[in-house]
């Protein structure tokens, strides 16, 4: 094979390396589905390190017995230009659910009388559910109705694996879960979960999202006094290693030859993650040995091509988020006093959008609470557009 993905491709198997530990270990905890015991997942790694692939991947391989439905947060989020309310994410898994149930025939004749009998009980008075597809549930007076609405979602799972004999268990993954950290009640909504979860034996949840697996909405969630107060199975997905990048590498596209320095250079640069090994590899002369000089050259004139994941998040930032970004590149040892002193703000402005970047796992606390960019090569490419351009990007 002689070429990488530069976004998560259509042919999954194709294109996926390795992650085989972590592919067992959660499937493991995944199939105990079987046996009536629900696992909690929180999965968390840097932007690019391959979440969502593995989680496609792994929803993609699940038998039969188990339906899934995968939510991705950030959809939404842009959607509604920041503002995420917890009536839009129950509504997007009630969608994600319908959607699910709707592509099996069988199982949907076989759930029907159940999830109207669930209806009624509830009295979703305003939800005309006379032809019941899921499909055509009108949600016009979720605000109302948020409570029933939210219970209706929260307990389908369950009730249509309860009404399914051929089916075991339901596992709902929740992608880019720490912009839930936006909601104006973030724990509120993490209870809400907790509190059905813990009365279904078949459905299990997975929480992934680009952050830190020490950050403060890892507490929120899994920690003491968190909803889950450490119940859920934790894992943090690393970089690729050394030896894996340089497997991988000779595996999908051999054509590309490195002097030993060059392989360095090429390592210090990705970090070991698949987007950047991806798309740098991709534009990496294949017809020579890349040594560093090349692949220096080759980040320098296609930074744009390299960091494209950051474009789109780049580009959904405030003014004011943009300059904080900015503040950290130019200077060190940033921590919130100096931001209050240096920029131009309210104090409650600046925390404001120090915690919107902390949420959107764009930087994040050192030890000793200064702010950093989660990602060296954010920094690497406003530098060179800086050096570039003479400004940075808009
Ligand atoms: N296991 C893998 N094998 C091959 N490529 C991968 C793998 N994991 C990630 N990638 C590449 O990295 C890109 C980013 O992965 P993604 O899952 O979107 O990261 P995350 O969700 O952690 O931000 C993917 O589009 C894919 O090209
Ligand atoms: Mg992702």
């Amino acid at each position: 094979m002689n070429s990488l993905p530069v976004v998560i491709p259509k042919d999954i198997n194709k294109y996926f390396f390795n992650r085989k530990k972590e592919i067992s270990q959660i499937n493991a905890n995944l199939s105990l589905l079987d046996m009536d015991v629900a696992n909690q997942f929180l999965i968390t790694g840097y932007r690019g390190v391959g979440k969502t692939f593995l989680l496609k991947k792994i929803l993609n391989d699940q038998p039969d017995k188990y339906l899934t439905a995968y939510i991705d947060l950030s959809k939404i989020y842009g959607a509604q230009k920041g503002e995420l309310t917890e009536e839009k994410v129950i509504k997007e898994i009630l969608d994600k659910i319908n959607e699910t149930i709707n592509k099996d025939e069988k199982l949907y004749d076989n759930i029907k009388s159940h999830i109207t009998n669930f209806i009624n009980q509830l009295k979703l008075k305003n939800y005309d559910l006379s032809n019941i597809k899921l499909t055509h549930i009108e949600l016009p007076e979720i605000k109302d109705n948020y409570l029933k609405l939210s219970k209706f979602t929260m307990e389908l799972p369950q009730l249509i694996v309860d009404s399914s004999p051929d089916i075991k268990g339901f596992i709902i993954v929740i992608d880019e879960f720490q912009l839930l950290k936006s909601l104006k009640k973030p724990d509120a909504f993490f209870w809400l979960i907790r509190s059905y979860s813990q009365e279904q034996f078949n459905v299990s949840y997975i929480f992934t999202g680009s952050v830190s697996q020490t950050g403060e909405i890892i507490n929120m969630i899994n920690g003491q006094n968190g909803a889950f107060g450490g119940r859920m199975l934790q894992f943090n997905i690393d970089p690729f290693t050394k030896d894996q990048t340089k497997r991988y590498l000779n595996e999908r596209l051999s054509s590309l030859k490195f002097t030993d320095g060059g392989f360095e250079r090429f390592y210090s640069c990705t970090r070991g993650i698949p987007a950047y090994i991806n798309s740098l590899a991709s534009i990496l002369p294949s017809n020579i040995e890349c040594d560093e000089e090349i692949i220096k050259e080759t980040l320098l004139l296609n930074v744009d091509q390299i960091v494209i994941m950051w474009l789109y998040v780049w580009g959904s930032l405030t003014s004011i988020e943009k300059e904080m970004i900015i503040f950290m590149v130019e200077n060190e040892h940033v921590n919130w006093s100096l931001l209050a002193r240096e920029l131009n703000y309210s104090k409650s402005t600046i925390t404001k959008y120090v915690d919107s970047l902390l949420n959107k796992g764009i930087i994040e606390h050192t030890f000793n609470k200064e702010y950093v960019l989660s990602d060296k090569m954010l920094k690497t490419w406003l530098e060179i557009k800086y050096e570039n351009d003479g400004i940075y990007p808009a």
